[in-house]
């Protein structure tokens, strides 16, 4: 069984009649009544595969949950103190905060959820023109907290999960709100280390030195987003394995030896599809290399699952405003019954908040929920997708219901 209440998933195991055969069944709520929507027969590979693969996907049988609620009594000895010890850490941070306050201009912080963070200071122009643009519509929710104070206390945060999760974004949103400049470098492509680190060339004759990406964001404090680090080349890793120490500096051994140390607001990220907990999806991100885990240890890894079902709604009605107010919830259920598909493995691709997003609004413009979904998600699937897709679309009945364009 995995998930609660509603949402309680689980598969049943028995013999089969046929000899040496097991029957496995899908369902979803009460084991004992509710409905089975797959049933079939296994040997005894195959349903070792899957037990497997239902554990990574968080099943938990009867007895492992026997297991965890001994543990959890266990734990729940030291879980009253480790509490008590957390709330005094908290508080002696407040107080901190405000005997700082003295020194610090006011007004120097934003809040992101439930974390102050401290607002960049005044950077030159050209700094300015990277601070990302604000998205009114950007939703922060409990999971980004935590985050949050890691971002104040200058750890490296990788962020990992499936593509439109909100990665990116996330990182982009506070950067926004607290006015820090943001630079990118995608892994998954062209970036040599030479981009990375930086090269010498010959300019009007003389031969000059040109900063990468990492020592110009070090050096003038901004925040560097590495996206998608599982495709990095292994000398990309090598040069930021160093950086990621605690007061990590980077040496520039093409400059003599050049030390950059880095500056206070430097913060880096990096975003990953297939590493870590993620990495039982590599197969559909071709090509992602496996991080080992000295360098994994390296970083605080949050997964970033997709939004839930309130979230998106939420999401969709901030972002697309003019959306009849009773679409969202279906467009958001809709997106989360082809996640849960895509998790059964009857859908080889998943279903993005951008995807979700992009249909939407081009709903809006041909008011037709049908050929909106023509270049916005069935072009970029198969055909047996796009027809489970197309079919779980029709079961809500909302092809009829987009706004009329007129
Ligand atoms: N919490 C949120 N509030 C509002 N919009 C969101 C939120 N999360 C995601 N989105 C929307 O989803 C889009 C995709 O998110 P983003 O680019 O951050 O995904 P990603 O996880 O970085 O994907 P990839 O792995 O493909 O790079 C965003 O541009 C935004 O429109
Ligand atoms: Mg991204």
């Amino acid at each position: 069984m995995r998930g609660s209440g509603d949402a309680r998933e689980w598969w049943r195991v028995s013999l089969s009649e046929r000899a040496n055969m097991f029957r496995i069944e899908h369902g979803h709520g009460d084991a004992a009544t509710g409905e089975v929507d797959i049933d079939t027969v296994v040997d005894l590979d195959n349903l070792e595969a899957k037990l497997l693969k239902w554990r990574r996907e968080g099943f938990v049988s009867d007895a492992g949950r026997e297991d965890e609620a001994r543990a959890a009594e266990v734990g729940s000895r030291f879980g009253v103190e480790l509490r008590r010890v957390a709330a005094s850490v908290r508080a002696a941070r407040e107080v901190g905060d405000e005997a700082g306050s003295e020194v610090r201009p006011v007004g120097a912080t934003v809040r992101i959820g439930t974390v102050d963070m401290p607002v960049a200071q005044e950077g030159s122009p050209a700094s300015q023109a990277l601070v990302p643009r604000i998205n009114n519509a950007y939703l922060f929710t409990a999971r980004t907290d935590d985050i949050a104070m890691d971002i104040v206390e200058n750890r490296r945060v990788m962020l990992i999960g499936h593509t439109g999760s909100g990665k990116t974004s996330f990182i982009e949103q506070v950067a926004a709100r607290t006015g820090h400049g943001v630079l990118r470098a995608n892994m998954n492509g062209q970036t040599t280390i030479g981009d990375f680190v930086g090269f010498w060339t010959v300019k009007g004759g003389e031969t000059v030195w040109v900063d990468g990406v990492l020592p110009i964001a070090m050096r003038e404090g901004y925040w560097l987003i590495i996206d998608e680090l599982d495709f990095a080349e292994p000398s990309i890793l090598a040069v930021l394995t160093a950086v990621l120490e605690p007061n990590g500096r980077l040496l520039l051994k093409e400059r003599g030896n050049e030390i950059v140390i880095p500056h206070p607001e430097f913060r880096l990220f990096a975003t990953a599809n297939a590493a870590g907990a993620m990495s039982a999806y590599r197969h559909l991100y071709q090509g992602a290399n496996l991080l080992n885990e000295a360098f994994l240890d390296r970083w605080r890894v949050y997964l970033f699952d997709y939004l839930s079902k309130d979230e998106e709604t939420e999401v969709l009605r901030r972002t697309l405003p003019q959306l009849p107010p009773a679409l969202a919830p279906t467009l958001a259920t809709i997106a989360a019954d082809c996640r849960a598909a895509f998790a059964r493995e009857d859908l080889a691709s998943t279903f993005s908040t951008r995807r979700l997003i992009d249909w939407a609004e081009l709903m809006l413009r041909t008011g037709d929920a049908e050929r909106a979904a023509g270049p916005s998600i069935y072009a970029k699937v198969s055909a047996e997708d796009a027809a489970l897709i197309r079919s779980i679309i029709r079961h809500h009945a909302i092809f009829d219901a987009a706004p009329d364009a007129s």
